[in-house]
């Protein structure tokens, strides 16, 4: 049970005496010449990740000693000459970065670990971790390191009943019966996990907020949130909070929540100095509003800016900041109106904004214009908005890929978004230049992801999900990381370094998302799950609803026509070349083809095959895809604790089963609507 619990932190102990004698001489002891509640954090890391590693326990000095073998402080606590680093070098570096070092004084190895700040030590403490138990050499290191983006936040979707939105890995770790849970040590678990991977910001409740939860910026919870937000703290992790936007109402007894009221501008800034009294360094609030039901400011004809302004001008003295997601959209959509097209919302509602927001708001956008699909095109707000602060949100929670049930990694995804190319300023404007705050001189930037955790004793259900946690955070720090490299670093520190075991694992992950697409919804589509609980096929599910979520299938063809001529406008959002490119039919990548025209069933793709065979194919193949994946987990039977193979072994059988459900019934669905047959003769009900 104890090995899913510690996901990639378990420090497994090195057999291999070779090993043993490399790292030994560095670890005896350990000497810190800054303290703080995050420096005593990376040192009993250390010094915990040592003990269980190596089986010895360093001795720990809290001044500086020359004879400690890992000498850890901030650049300014260290006599930098002594080891021939100066410190214009750090001058330059953000106050999360470290250098990793090491040295050979007097005989002795040793190695330095410098931070900018204590951060910057504690980030560097998980990477020395991260290289022994991946079992990297640690005898030459000269390492810099930053972070690339500034804000790299999770959000928790919990809720105060314990549920978890969207949430695959049991109850919120956070919550239980409308009071926070006791056990404070997950909690603890929990900063160490975000910590080691480099999250630096948490929301802790859901953004839909609900009325239990619209209390928790008042006296009755704020002495609950102060004691997590020490936790956090401690590894470096600022605590924010989801509000509701009509709280001046429903808990301030106003008549309004018109963000232009001065009542309501009163209200807010008295709220937020009694926040600020029980947690000083409190991140701000992340707002859902206007958004599938929720109260905002459209309710008093003001719009976004207006609405976040106000929270913004509150937050302003303390430092706070408001994360303003941009998934605004009409939900209560008429399929006829070919005019409204929930693709294009985000941009139009917010794309006429640009410069009116305060600095110390940031626009939170969806990867997709959507909502998490599968496979959908890179939102074209990125790189739209030149003066006004954006933050790109991914899932890390498999909503719509398969909810932790089925396998899907979704590094190479995450990095297909970051590695586009807007144009915004020409070529090269790629999507991880906007969303690092460089390309447009973001006072803040960064990147969100909605957490896949819960109280499931391997915290994301299925045990491989939590790659997706650890890619998430990895990734974000350094968006040029590899997903293979992130899967193999992955395996190697959750399942130790057996080759077959790392490769065999790795090559599963990193197949797992283009399997995920086979059997699903094809060419950029997206949608055809169950209605409200998004997992398993129903094709029609969402079709003759209000949500905007179509794919138009009749007797003739298929897709959603987004064209400027005949279709919706929505590709005249993009930047050029990528707006005529997916305007035309021709040019438009097969990937995204049924996202932006609607074709006939015998159109060809560039493969030469045709739409419907190509649906036919791939979800037939996506089955024996599945299979291949049982197949290749089976053959570690033996070599993985029984807890974590079955668990995983059960989830694979799970996603076969979903697999074959959704392979027949979208070929059945495609086989009766176009009349087409299969040309290899292969079952279709
Ligand atoms: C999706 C998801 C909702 C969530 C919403 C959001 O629509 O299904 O559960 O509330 O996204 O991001 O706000």
């Amino acid at each position: 049970l104890e090995k899913g619990y510690s996901c990639w932190l378990q420090y497994n102990k090195i057999t291999d005496s070779k090993l043993i004698e490399e790292y030994l001489p560095y670890c005896l002891s350990l000497s810190f010449t800054e303290d703080s509640p995050i420096v005593r954090s990376a040192v009993e890391e250390l010094a915990d990740g040592v003990k269980s590693m190596l089986d010895k326990e360093p001795t720990i000095y809290n001044y500086f000693s020359n004879d400690a073998s890992i000498i850890l402080g901030t650049y300014e606590s260290i006599n930098l000459s002594d080891y021939e680093l100066s410190s214009d070098l750090f001058e330059k570096l953000n106050d999360e970065s470290y250098v990793l070092k090491s040295v050979n004084k007097e005989g002795n190895n040793k190695i330095l670990l410098v931070g900018k700040s204590d951060k910057g030590i504690l980030y560097g403490a998980y990477h020395l971790l991260r290289l022994i138990q991946t079992r990297k050499s640690v005898n030459s290191l000269d390492l810099v390191e930053s972070p690339r983006n500034q804000i790299r936040i999770i959000n928790q979707w919990d809720n105060m009943d314990g549920s978890v939105e969207r949430g695959y890995s049991g109850n919120s770790i956070f919550y239980d019966n409308n009071q926070f849970t006791n056990d404070l040590y997950r909690i603890k678990d929990y900063a160490r996990l975000l910590a080691s991977v480099g999250i630096n910001a948490i929301s802790i409740n859901n953004v839909n907020v609900w009325e239990i939860e619209t209390n928790l910026i008042t006296s009755k919870f704020l002495p609950e949130v102060q004691k997590v937000a020490d936790i956090f703290r401690s590894y470096g992790i600022q605590t924010l909070l989801s509000i509701n936007y009509a709280s001046p109402i429903e808990i301030g007894n106003l008549t309004t929540a018109d963000p232009l009221d001065e009542g309501v501008q009163q209200w807010w800034a008295e709220k937020v100095k009694e926040i600020y009294s029980y947690i000083p360094d409190f991140g701000g609030f992340v707002v859902k509003a206007d958004s599938e039901h929720r109260p905002g400011p459209f309710s008093y004809d003001r719009d976004h800016a207006e609405g976040a302004n106000v929270l913004a001008k509150a937050l302003q003295p303390y430092n706070g900041i408001v994360v303003w997601r941009c998934f605004v959209y009409n939900c209560l959509q008429d399929w006829r109106d070919r005019t409204t097209d929930r693709a294009r919302a985000a941009y139009d509602n917010f794309k006429p904004l640009d410069g009116k927001f305060l600095d110390n708001v940031i626009l939170q956008v969806k990867n997709g214009p959507m909502d998490f699909q599968v496979k959908e095109p890179v939102s074209p707000l990125f790189g739209a908005m030149e003066k006004t602060n954006q933050m790109m949100e991914f899932q890390v929670a498999q909503e719509y890929t398969g909810q932790q049930k089925d396998l899907c990694y979704l590094v190479p995804q995450w990095k297909e978004y970051f590695d586009f190319d807007t144009h915004a300023k020409g070529e090269g404007s790629t999507v991880k230049t906007i969303v690092d705050g460089s390309m447009y001189n973001y006072r803040y930037s960064g990147v969100a992801a909605v957490s896949n955790i819960g109280n499931d004793i391997n915290w994301t259900g299925n045990t491989l999900a939590q790659a997706n946690f650890y890619g998430y955070g990895r990734l974000i720090w350094d968006p040029e990381l590899g997903a293979e490299e992130i899967a193999e670093e992955w395996v190697q520190s959750t399942f130790g370094n057996d080759p077959l075991v790392v490769e065999t694992i790795k090559g599963m992950l990193l197949d797992s998302w283009n399997i995920y697409e086979n059997y699903t919804a094809p060419l950029g589509v997206g949608w055809m799950i169950n209605p409200s609980h998004h997992y398993g096929p129903n094709v029609d599910g969402y079709e003759y609803d209000v949500w905007g979520t179509y794919h138009f299938s009749d007797r003739d063809g298929v897709g959603v026509d987004r064209t400027v001529e005949t279709g919706t406008g929505y590709t005249n959002q993009y930047f050029s070349p990528n707006a005529e490119i997916y305007n035309s039919l021709e040019n438009c990548p097969d990937e995204f083809l049924l996202f932006y025209h609607h074709v006939p069933y015998t159109h060809q793709l560039k493969s030469g095959e045709t739409v419907i065979q190509y649906i036919y194919n791939t979800h037939f193949k996506g089955v024996e895809q599945v299979k291949d994946l049982i197949d290749r987990w089976n053959k570690l039977d033996g070599k993985i604790d029984d807890y974590r193979f079955n668990n995983v072994a059960e989830r694979l059988q799970l996603q076969l089963k979903n697999a074959v459900e959704w392979r027949d019934k979208i070929n059945t669905y495609y086989f009766r609507k176009s009349g087409i047959s299969d040309d290899q003769n292969r079952t279709i009900y």
